[in-house]
């Protein structure tokens, strides 16, 4: 099948990312929001990466040529015509099962549905629609326009043209992709998951200050950025429910969420995005280690 309109939902972090990168490989993005107020930030976003990467060479077509293949809505009939549409709403089943429950009798009955959970059954959403057999997982990565991986995720009736035509649409997306099936948290999450646990553990045990162990598995394994780095830019409250989803599938402590880490999300602590994680990021150029907070200790 030819895929020519792409539409996304949701224009967050991940959507607005999954929008930017569809619209510079060439196809015609419209991108559903609930208000045009969460549109604008998207679109501002996607305009300051777009600048970033045109600065450095790392794209051919000038920003507004790009640009002027997006547009934003809060009509879900708008989306009508498209051949892919991604979902990248809150991590939540409800809204995603709503979400797609109510634009699959809008969209063409030929059009692939593919949902960007890191974890959540993509069977469990697929059955909100009346088209199980085009419905994948799709999940990419953050900063979507700089990470090179999408995880392409089958259930047991996704058919085998649905399949590939989302292994290519992730290929003219600049992506690799690779082939993974509807098993909570794919790869990538499956082993990043308890990487990221332990290490919150092993603070909570002492064995190092989070600088440390986040200079450890940078300079010692060659990471690009430590495990508190990289909780605080995930964000502690998708982890958080991320742990829930992986540990009620496979009962395994590894997938478990540490005190620690309920503790800061039921804090208000969600990382850079809100500015306070495992780092306080008011200067997000210095971040500074919170290790005397979260041990309870004077500062
Ligand atoms: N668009 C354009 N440019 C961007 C950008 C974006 N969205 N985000 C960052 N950049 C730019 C930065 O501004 C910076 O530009 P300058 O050099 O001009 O300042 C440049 O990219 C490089 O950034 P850094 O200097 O911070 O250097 P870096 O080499 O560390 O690269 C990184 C940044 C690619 C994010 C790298 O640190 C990295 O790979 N980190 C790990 C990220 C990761 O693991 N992501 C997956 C998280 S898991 C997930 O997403 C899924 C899940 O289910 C939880």
């Amino acid at each position: 099948m030819q895929i020519k309109k792409v539409g996304v939902l949701g224009c967050g972090l991940m959507g607005s990312g999954i929008a930017q990168v569809s619209a510079t490989a060439g196809f015609d993005v419209t991108v559903l929001e609930v208000d045009e107020k969460f549109i604008e930030k998207g679109f501002a976003a996607i305009r300051r990466s777009l600048e970033k990467l045109a600065a450095k060479g790392l794209v051919t077509e000038s920003t507004d040529a790009i640009y002027s293949r997006l547009r934003g809505t809060t009509r879900k009939q708008d989306l009508a015509d498209c051949d892919f549409i991604v979902e990248a709403v809150i991590e939540n089943l409800d809204e995603k099962r709503k979400m797609f429950a109510s634009i699959d009798p809008i969209v063409k009955p030929a059009a692939i549905f593919a949902s960007n959970t890191s974890s959540i059954s993509i069977t469990e959403i697929m059955t909100a629609t009346a088209r199980p057999g085009k419905f994948v997982g799709l999940h990419f990565f953050n900063p979507v326009p700089l990470m090179k991986l999408v995880e392409v995720a089958r259930t047991i009736v996704t058919t085998d043209e649905a399949f590939e035509a989302a292994c290519e649409f992730g290929k003219k997306l600049g992506k690799v992709p690779v082939r993974t099936t509807d098993k909570t948290g794919f790869i990538v999450n499956r082993l990043l998951v308890p990487y990221l646990m332990d290490a919150i553990r092993a603070f909570e045990e002492g064995v190092g200050s989070v600088a440390d162990i986040d200079a450890s598995m940078k300079l010692g394994c060659g990471y690009p950025m430590g495990p508190f780095t990289l909780l605080d830019f995930v964000g502690l409250d998708t982890t958080y429910y991320i742990t829930h989803v992986m540990f009620d599938e496979f009962k395994e402590k590894r997938f478990a969420s540490p005190s620690l880490l309920k503790r800061m999300v039921m804090a208000g602590w969600y990382g850079k995005k809100n500015g306070k994680g495992f780092y306080d990021w008011s200067n997000p150029e210095k971040p500074v280690p919170q290790d005397a907070a979260l041990r309870g200790i004077a500062k």
